[in-house]
């Protein structure tokens, strides 16, 4: 950081109306040296020689990004400026016609940056999937979306495993009740999610699916995540489910597409090697639900095999929306 200059090196640098002007134009915005000749209608030379000078008093700060040098008026003017004198000197240039013009070419040339901006999404427009898959977990955009999710919510993560769905919505609805066999997989929900969230927001409750461990209507959504495959009949589940839903209550299954995985048998405890989504919809609306609509997504799972030779492969997964009848 450049140090206070003394006054009169300060005064010296501001007695001249362009250094003022270039001042001016640099107060709440970033402009390039480029930017600022053009603001200016100067060569970038002679900008570049008050710049020099200019620079001794600390007035504004540098920033460079790529081969450009970004200029802007330091956040109370380094504290060499007092709000009087800065004030007088705005004033003074509200009358000059050269600063006038100046701010007339600086609208333009804002314009031709945004335009230049605009243009640089059009042209990544078709490889920007690729680009914006860089986040670390994917977490914010889900997290944003979720964040539209009414509140006041009771939701159920039946087979919640270790609560990996029902990190999603906590603390945004009401209440989440994880719901599981295994008492293990509860215990490392509980770790994980008990950690982050007041107890008030998380229930962990054991049982089985074709049982569940919920009164009748006792939740406004339910999810079954990598689920139903572990079970050897559906029909029995997924009545439960309807049955602890409000009527009118969604239900969102996840499955995995049909594989041939048969590792998956042995090592993950699958019955089923995935499901056509259109033998879940039909096994939902023998259930009972209503509205149930294969939502394809466009992910997939790669579990891995401890034991088995088998290579990890990609396992393409659906979600199947369902709706619990509005009339019991
Ligand atoms: C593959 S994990 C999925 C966990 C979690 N839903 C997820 O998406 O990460 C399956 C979970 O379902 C549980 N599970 C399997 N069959 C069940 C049943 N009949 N009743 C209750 N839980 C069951 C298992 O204990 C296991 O924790």
């Amino acid at each position: 950081m450049t140090a206070a200059p003394d006054l009169a090196h300060l005064l010296k640098a501001l007695a001249d109306p362009t250094r003022l002007r270039m001042l001016a134009l640099l107060d709440g915005r970033e402009l390039t040296v480029g930017e600022l000749s053009r603001a200016l209608g100067m060569s970038q030379s002679r900008v570049s020689n008050h710049l020099r000078l200019l620079r001794e008093t600390g007035l504004f700060a540098e920033r460079r990004s790529g081969t450009s040098t970004f200029l802007r008026l330091a956040p109370d003017r380094g504290g060499a400026l007092q709000d009087g004198l800065w004030n007088a000197i705005h004033s003074e240039l509200a009358t000059l016609a050269a600063h006038r013009k100046d701010l007339t070419r600086l609208e333009r040339l804002l314009e031709d940056r945004e335009r230049s901006q605009a243009r640089l999404f059009d042209e990544i427009a078709a490889d920007w999937d690729k680009i914006g898959a860089d986040f670390a977990t994917g977490q914010a955009r889900q997290r944003a979306a979720a964040c539209l999710v009414p509140r006041g919510m009771v939701i159920a993560d039946v087979g919640c495993g270790t609560g990996y769905l029902a990190r999603g919505l906590a603390g945004l609805v009401e209440r989440i009740i994880c719901i599981d066999r295994s008492k293990p997989m509860l215990d490392q929900a509980r770790k994980r999610l008990a950690s982050e969230r007041p107890e008030a927001q998380v229930e962990f409750r054991r049982g089985e699916l074709h049982a569940l461990p919920l009164r009748a209507a006792e939740v406004d959504g339910l999810l079954a995540g990598m689920v139903l495959h572990h079970l050897a009949d559906l029909g029995p589940a997924l009545r439960e489910m309807r049955r602890a839903l409000k009527p009118g209550a969604p239900l969102v299954v996840l499955e995995l597409e049909p594989h041939s995985q048969d590792w998956m048998r042995d090592e993950l405890g699958d019955r089923h090697l995935g499901f056509e989504s259109a033998f879940v919809a039909r096994a939902l609306e023998r259930a009972g639900f209503e509205s149930v609509n294969v939502e394809p997504v466009d992910d997939h799972y790669t579990p891995r095999p401890k034991r088995s030779k088998s290579t990890p492969t990609e396992l393409p997964v659906y979600l199947v929306r369902a709706f619990a009848p509005r009339s019991p």
